[in-house]
């Protein structure tokens, strides 16, 4: 393969396929067939059953090594994917930046040949910086899936959004769903707009022109408003996101409460959502930001079911990505 030239060129799936024609690692929503998103969604239907029971343990993934390797600060996707390993019978190794080699000033790529020399089947990557698990995947030789990397891409989350959406709304087909707040900094947002465009649903993206991104295919294939109001009353489902601060190096808006007065989603604005208008987001939350605590705690959100449904489609596509495969 050749080196990670930009994110233009960077493919949601690797071009090595296992035996049975899945493909080893999961870097994107960008170009994932419709098919192998509704697969993967469909098995963690049945995942989330595992989930409930009271053993919760699968076989499946006997004798398997897996490392969540976190160069970036996460509880939410670091637990689900060390849980989802763990559920599936796989070993499971964590390592966090702030423990490892990287703040000795060894580079990724070093990184990658030592955790590669150990043999595991599945490295689980979340690093700052866009296009490193794609860098991290021409230096290793198992299955790679992007965690989050930087400001470009969380395939995982928007899985596991789409299958909580369709819990709520069936078919995604024709729905309209709201992305609000900081979508050029968000990965949740782009991953989500590939998907949910691969499954038929129109996309609204809402946020001051600060927050939209420059790139032009991001920008074309959703639409925007800065209107939050006049669009809630069509849609089926609202995404707030939270103002990505630490990647931000200047302020896009005066003050929180601007922001809260103009894109937060609050009592008044959820009431203007049609009955069976969901909301979802993807935490960490700023209560009072971009969402009260009224509409955070409310019926309409669907934010711990999210979680729940992120433990199945990690191990769903941990068990597409390694258990299918015989070597
Ligand atoms: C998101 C992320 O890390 O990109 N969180 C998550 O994975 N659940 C969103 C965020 O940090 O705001």
């Amino acid at each position: 393969m050749k080196p990670v030239a930009g994110l233009g060129q960077l493919k949601s799936l690797d071009d090595l396929t296992n035996r049975s024609g899945w493909p080893h690692s999961l870097f994107s929503t960008d170009g994932l067939p419709r098919a192998a998103a509704l697969d993967i969604i469909d098995t963690a239907r049945e995942m989330v059953g595992v989930g409930r029971r009271r053993v919760k343990k699968l076989p499946t993934l006997r004798g398997r090594t897996v490392i969540n390797a976190f160069f970036e600060n996460s509880t939410r996707t670091r637990v689900s994917f060390e849980l989802a390993g763990k559920r599936m019978g796989a070993d499971v190794i964590n390592f966090s930046a702030s423990a490892s080699s990287g703040a000795k000033g060894e580079t990724l790529g070093d990184t990658a040949r030592t955790l590669a020399a150990m043999n595991p089947d599945l490295i689980v990557i979340r690093h700052p910086d866009g296009g490193a698990p794609w860098f991290l995947r021409e230096r290793v030789g198992c299955a790679v899936i992007n965690a989050g990397d930087g400001i470009n891409e969380h395939p995982t989350q928007a899985l596991l959004d789409a299958l909580t959406l369709m819990e709520q709304l069936g078919d995604l087909e024709g729905r309209t769903v709201a992305i609000v707040g900081d979508v050029a900094h968000s990965r949740v947002a782009r991953s989500n707009i590939h998907l949910l465009h691969t499954l038929g649903a129109n996309v609204v993206c809402v946020s001051p022109s600060t927050m939209r991104p420059a790139q032009m295919d991001l920008a074309l294939k959703a639409q925007w408003t800065d209107d939050l109001d006049a669009l809630l009353p069509r849609c089926d489902a609202v995404m707030m996101l939270r103002i990505q601060r630490e990647r931000l190096r200047e302020s896009l808006f005066p003050h929180n409460r601007e922001f809260a007065i103009r894109f937060g989603l609050n009592p008044r604005r959820a009431d203007l959502l049609p009955s069976h208008g969901i909301i979802l987001h993807p935490g960490p939350m700023n209560r009072g930001v971009e969402i009260e605590p009224a509409v955070a705690d409310g019926d309409r959100a669907m934010i711990l079911s999210q979680v729940e449904n992120g433990v199945a489609v990690r191990m769903a596509l941990q068990l597409m990505l390694l258990g299918r495969s015989e070597s």
